[in-house]
């Protein structure tokens, strides 16, 4: 099987635009672990199934229409690309994440996206259950402060003020549930490269994971 670099992290640490530029500069194909919790949240709440029921989500789960295909994210053959980011959603994929079982059913799924053309992925648990045998681990952060400052921006809001100060809260509220869970919790792995962005920028946080690998 062709190699792996498996990019974990924390919410809005820019670890999907590194880990999409890095597969692209290696011409390899890019799993985006956190849609398909996006998806299942989304589908869930669709079918009327509650979050916290994990018997109910992983049903869901393992039988899960979504498609990854030019660029777009499709559920039931609907575009939910914008959909499934918003920060709703995203509270309901780290509550669905929390049950063992819609872990257990998303894994196979998410091992089939690794081809001959070499893989780049990104989530909380690339490098410890979904890719142990990545050839390379990193764990990719930057202080909540600077996140929420990213997000932001992205959503064209100033850097302070309530809407800024709820992003912040959202962001702290999300790395907390991540880390603290039972199921697969956010931590650095021993055998990681710790990345932080915190004081730099997207180029050069791509360079330092492309010169990683070369090396
Ligand atoms: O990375 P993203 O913010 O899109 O992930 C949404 C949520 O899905 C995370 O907060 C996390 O709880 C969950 N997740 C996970 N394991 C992954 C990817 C995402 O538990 N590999």
């Amino acid at each position: 099987m062709a190699d792996v670099i498996a990019i974990d992290g924390p919410s809005a640490s820019g670890k999907g635009t590194v880990a999409s530029r890095v597969a692209e500069a290696f011409g390899m194909d890019y799993l985006d672990s956190g849609a398909l919790y996006r998806l299942t949240a989304l589908y869930a709440q669709r079918q009327g199934a509650a979050w916290s029921d994990g018997t109910a989500v992983a049903v869901l789960a393992a039988n899960l229409p979504a498609e990854f295909a030019d660029g777009k994210i499709l559920l039931d053959g609907e575009d939910v690309g914008a959909e499934i980011r918003s920060e709703a959603v995203g509270m309901g994929a780290s509550e669905v994440a929390r049950h063992p079982e819609v872990r257990t059913a998303l894994l196979q799924r998410q091992r089939d996206f690794q081809t001959a053309s070499g893989l780049v992925a990104d989530g909380r648990d690339m490098g410890s259950v979904v890719f142990p045998d990545a050839v390379l681990k990193i764990f990719l952060t930057a202080s909540a402060q600077i996140r929420a400052q990213r997000r932001a921006a992205q959503l064209g809001l100033p850097c302070e003020g309530a809407a800024f100060e709820r992003i912040l809260s959202d962001i702290e509220a999300r790395d907390e549930a991540d880390r603290c869970r039972e199921a697969a919790p956010l931590k650095q792995l021993p055998d990681a490269l710790l990345l932080d962005t915190s004081d730099m920028g997207i180029e050069e946080a791509v360079k330092k994971v492309i010169d990683w690998y070369e090396q």
